[in-house]
């Protein structure tokens, strides 16, 4: 049976709807209710409005009625795009080795770097990568974050991948956010692997793939297209045979030299995420495509390099999600509203660009068709601030935390 649920009233519902999915966005063209409500059914929203309207339509219906005292805002749940929550251990040492001068590549072929965490997580059980990932999800909960890809990639075999994504299909029972889990097994090519990237690529694919299909472990294939990974030869009969068996690509694109943009435009990748090398030409190619453009501001944070174009990629008229890479080594933070914040500072992005690449924009970046605006029929999943209006939230870049949050109707706190 299904339950009716009034929830306002709302200083501001800033409702994300009616935005275009790519190019530049201003704030006056946000669709803001004041004095809102809105009406769930279920785990949907059914409908939106002047809260007093709503009151009075559904005193008939028997609603559970959420009266809210103070100031309030409200926004759809946030949307992670881009994570790797799913390792165990500390690169801490990495991080000061790197703020005291060593680069991110340095480090990488002195056997630190990622090689690093995928000594750690495979010694770790499933269990313990199972509890990391609800830890790690439940603080993004805290901070309205009601979807979270969660990548794979540590593993770097056949047998220790399986157990990454299993720990992340483990952790959806405890966990109230979603999560969208992605097989990153072409992250680097493991150190104990005896032969070359193609053979690594061939053999992943040969008998990890048929797996995550029958285990309906992920849908969704990744890989780091970089010198030090994997180029972009070795990359494209990997993903040819990834489109054939129905997944879903998306790439670490232009993190430090070009190519992966131009791959993911090639294969039609839902996305290129880190972009910090791009130039115009990759701009260009990207802006014809439907791959949507993700900044990782958490990656550039903790590297201390360039950030992504975000206001060239907007400019020139392409999509952008912004997402937070949490992962041990290059973005360790995992606050997605503080790195979208600080990136609109350097960037000059407006509040919309920026609360879009977290919602809508994220959305279409994993394929989800639901969520990420407040409109009837899309899943209630809501961030509520105890604040006046929507411009504080990205002022205080971060520091104000929704004092609600709603996933699929139901109140996680
Ligand atoms: O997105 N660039 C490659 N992979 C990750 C880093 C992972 C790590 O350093 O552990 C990233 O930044
Ligand atoms: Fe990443």
């Amino acid at each position: 049976m299904n339950y009716y649920t009034l929830i306002g009233p709302f200083n501001q519902l800033v409702t994300m709807a009616g935005l275009p999915l790519k190019g530049p966005l201003k704030d006056d063209q946000l669709q803001v209710i004041e004095n809102a409500g809105i009406l769930i059914e279920g785990k949907r929203i059914l409908k939106t409005g002047k809260f007093s309207d709503l009151l009075s339509e559904v005193k008939v219906q028997k609603a559970k009625i959420i009266e809210l005292e103070g100031d309030h805002v409200c926004l759809p749940g946030f949307i992670d795009s881009h994570t790797h929550i799913c390792f165990a251990g500390s690169r801490a040492n990495d991080y000061a080795m790197r703020n005291a001068g060593k680069t991110y590549l340095e480090i990488a072929k002195s056997g630190g770097g990622i090689w690093d965490t995928v000594t750690q997580t495979r010694k770790a059980s499933e269990a313990e990568l199972t509890s990391g990932v609800i830890k790690r999800a439940n603080q993004h909960l805290k901070n309205g974050i009601t979807t979270i890809e969660v990548k794979s990639g540590y593993g770097l075999s056949v047998e220790e991948e399986l157990k990454m994504l299993r720990a992340i299909h483990n952790a959806r029972k405890d966990v109230q956010a979603d999560l969208v889990s992605t097989c990153l097994a072409a992250h680097i090519l493991p150190k104990d692997f005896v032969g070359d990237h193609a053979s690594y690529l061939k053999w992943i694919s040969e008998e990890l793939f048929p797996v995550l299909t029958s285990e309906k472990l992920t849908n969704r294939i990744d890989a780091f297209i970089e010198e030090e990974a994997f180029s972009q030869r070795v990359i494209e009969p990997y993903f040819k045979k990834a489109l054939d068996l129905g997944f879903d690509l998306t790439v670490h694109a232009d993190q430090f030299h070009t190519a992966g943009s131009e791959v993911a435009v090639k294969f039609g990748a839902r996305s290129a995420d880190h972009l910090e090398a791009s130039t115009e030409k990759e701009i260009k190619l990207l802006v014809k495509s439907n791959v949507i453009a993700t900044a990782l501001p958490g990656a550039s944070i903790g590297l201390g390099c360039d950030f992504t174009p975000a206001r060239k990629l907007l400019d020139a008229g392409a999509s952008l999600a912004i997402a937070s890479d949490w992962n041990p080594g290059s973005a360790p933070m995992g606050d997605l509203l503080t790195q979208a914040a600080i990136l609109g500072t350097f960037q000059k992005l407006t509040n919309a660009e920026i609360l879009a690449g977290i919602t809508f924009r994220a959305a279409a970046s994993l394929g989800l068709s639901d969520r990420g605006i407040i409109q009837p029929g899309f899943l209630a999943d809501l961030a509520i601030f105890e604040i006046d209006h929507f411009n504080e939230i990205l002022y205080h870049q971060g520091m104000v935390k929704p004092d609600r949050v709603f996933k699929r109707g139901v109140s996680c706190f």
